[in-house]
């Protein structure tokens, strides 16, 4: 992980002129477009006509106010259970090339949680991380979510969160998101299916893949973002 000096935030490098960063108060617009675009309604069963501009910045200035509080934490030195890394960012120009999600599953789970102040309590050896991901559909064909899994699962989960494991649910028709998960590592390891194994999501239709990744396999296992043509 490292800092920008200039914009005072932290980020992770991801490849040449792409970083994890947090959101930025201009996002509005492009947050909106990523996650309107059908593909991206498709993959989280979000109805259209609930995503509005105005829920989309409702949604940004959320996520603004409680990722402050988070990079305080970080640029004191001090540990928490939250990821600001929001979105994949192309540098310098600022624009939002896609978003990527990453919480603590919950305790019921048989993982950990923290305290109300976000202080991470110091059995950290069982937390899974779920992680979820968009790219904008100007920026999809060139593997930017694997690279941006991978730089987020080994900065973020294995050495700031020390996380034991890193967990995806995804649709079995959803090759592209299936691809990126197993190049970052995961692999599938539930399926439900409506009739006879319902997963345990709401809204979701269909057969929903779960993947796992156990974080103490080696890298080797994991294959290398290798540039494309294109970029
Ligand atoms: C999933 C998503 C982020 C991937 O974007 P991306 O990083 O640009 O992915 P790419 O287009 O480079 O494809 C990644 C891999 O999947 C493969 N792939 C893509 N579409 C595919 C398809 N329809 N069938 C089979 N494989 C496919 C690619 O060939 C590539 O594999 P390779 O590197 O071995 O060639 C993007 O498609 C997206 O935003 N989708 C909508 C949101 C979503 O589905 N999020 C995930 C929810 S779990």
């Amino acid at each position: 992980m490292q800092w920008d000096q200039d914009l005072d935030e932290p980020y992770i490098p991801v490849r040449d002129g792409v970083r994890l960063t947090p959101f930025h108060a201009g996002d509005t617009d492009a947050l909106y477009a990523v996650r309107s675009d059908p593909a991206v309604l498709a993959a989280s069963e979000i109805d259209a006509s609930q995503y509005t501009l105005v829920k989309a910045r409702e949604y940004l200035d959320r996520m603004i106010k409680s990722r402050a509080r988070v990079i305080d934490l970080m640029r004191r030195g001090e540990q928490n259970d939250q990821s600001p890394f929001d979105v994949i960012r192309s540098y310098p120009s600022g624009e939002l090339l896609g978003c990527i999600q990453l919480h603590l599953v919950e305790e019921n789970n048989g993982t950990g949680s923290s305290d109300q102040s976000g202080v991470m309590e110091s059995n950290r050896s069982r937390r899974e991380y779920e992680v979820g991901f968009s790219v904008s559909s100007a920026a999809r064909g060139t593997g930017l979510a694997q690279a941006a899994l991978s730089a987020l699962i080994e900065v973020m989960i294995v050495k700031v969160l020390k996380g034991a494991a890193v967990i995806a649910d995804v649709k079995d028709d959803n090759m592209a998101s299936r691809r990126t998960l197993e190049k970052c590592g995961l692999r599938m390891v539930k399926a439900f299916n409506p009739e006879d194994n319902p997963p345990p999501f709401e809204n979701y239709r269909g057969s929903i893949l779960l993947y796992r990744r156990d974080l103490a396999i080696s890298s080797a296992d994991v294959a290398t973002p290798a540039p494309r043509s294109g970029q």
